[in-house]
């Protein structure tokens, strides 16, 4: 099947049967390694990417249910002057140790702030509770979701 979605603002076009994963065709076919495949089952959040701005998993995501869409991966967030302020603000506070939940982590702080630009500390930690974070900088990535919605703010006016 032809599937043309929106990549990181570029329009793509890959053939794959329906059922084939979004995270199998970002890393095996188009070489997007960003994208972790963790569990595989919905439960780490490393997959983590945005579809039309929300953030879903894409082991869970059939590269069908794209077809039409806008998806966003940790690849492009620093070309996305919505989302960009991010990415400084997990290294300003420290919020990557080994840094392999850290794409998924960004993803959904990514979903959450593109919804809700000024997120109480439990909306934040509602809106990352799908990812795990094997290091437990949980509280440096919460800091560092804070700073980026202040940043965010700071970038609009
Ligand atoms: S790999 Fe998708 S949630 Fe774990
Ligand atoms: S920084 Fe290592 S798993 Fe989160």
């Amino acid at each position: 099947m032809e599937i043309r979605f929106y990549l990181n603002g570029k329009e793509t076009v890959v053939n794959a049967p329906p059922e084939r994963l979004l995270v199998d065709v970002l890393r095996e076919d188009l070489h997007l390694t960003g994208t972790k495949r963790g569990c595989g089952e919905g439960e780490c959040g490393t997959c983590t990417v945005l579809l039309n701005d929300k953030a879903v998993h894409s082991c869970m995501t059939m590269i069908a249910q794209v077809n039409g869409h806008r998806v966003i991966t940790s690849e492009g967030v620093e070309s996305d002057p919505r989302i960009a302020p991010i990415v400084p603000a997990f290294v300003n506070n420290m919020a990557i140790q080994c840094g392999y939940c850290t794409p998924g982590m960004v993803m959904s702080a990514a979903g959450l702030l593109l919804n809700n630009p000024d997120p109480t500390e439990d909306e934040i930690r509602t809106a990352i509770s799908g990812n795990i974070c094997r290091c437990s900088c949980y509280e440096q990535i919460l800091r560092a979701i804070q700073q980026a919605a202040h940043d965010m703010k700071e970038a609009a006016k």
